[in-house]
């Protein structure tokens, strides 16, 4: 594969993890607690669930289509061992858990009507924080893979 299309094919990757991740961040460490002692609780959950989930969405597309690409571009390589391999499959695993997350919140349940618009909103933003951990582990593993190969590169 080309180059040039791999450097940005790598530079979406990574703006799509860091959308999604640090989004995640700032919801857990800003937004939620300020919506604790606010009074426009009602209306900021109203308008940053919907808008945060389609971003995930925009998100999690990116990082399939492109993670697909840098894949295979890897495993062509020499130097991507059986212990590379191993790690990605672990990586995917754990991506899979992220994008199920996403996806189980997105279905409308039972009883979901009843809820109003904005407790919907909130419980699907409170989701986002089993995502953060999981998007934490991936980031150190998407880590270790580079390191894997530089290593193997250097030898
Ligand atoms: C279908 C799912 C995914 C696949 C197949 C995939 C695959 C890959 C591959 C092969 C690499 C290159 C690793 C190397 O340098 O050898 C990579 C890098 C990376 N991935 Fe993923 N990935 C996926 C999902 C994710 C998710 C969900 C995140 C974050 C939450 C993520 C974050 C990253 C980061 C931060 C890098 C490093 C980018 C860089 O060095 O510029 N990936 N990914």
């Amino acid at each position: 594969m080309g180059e040039a299309f791999l450097l940005i094919v790598r530079w979406l990757h990574a703006i799509a993890a860091v959308t999604w991740v640090g989004g995640g961040i700032f919801y857990w460490a800003v937004l939620k607690p300020a919506l604790r002692t606010q009074d426009s609780n009602t209306f900021m959950a109203r308008v940053a669930g919907p808008e945060f989930g389609q971003l995930v969405g925009v998100a999690m597309g990116t990082l399939i289509l492109t993670g697909s690409i840098l894949a295979v571009d890897r495993l062509s390589e020499q130097e991507a061992t059986g212990t590379y391999g191993i790690l990605l499959g672990v990586k995917i695993l754990a991506s899979a858990w992220m994008f199920a997350v996403v996806l189980a919140r997105r279905r409308p349940r039972r009883g979901a009507e009843s809820q109003g618009s904005s407790k919907t909103a909130m419980s699907f933003l409170t989701s986002v924080n089993s995502s953060i951990v999981i998007g934490l582990v991936v980031f150190f593993l998407s880590d270790m893979l580079r390191f894997l190969i530089e290593r193997n590169l250097a030898q």
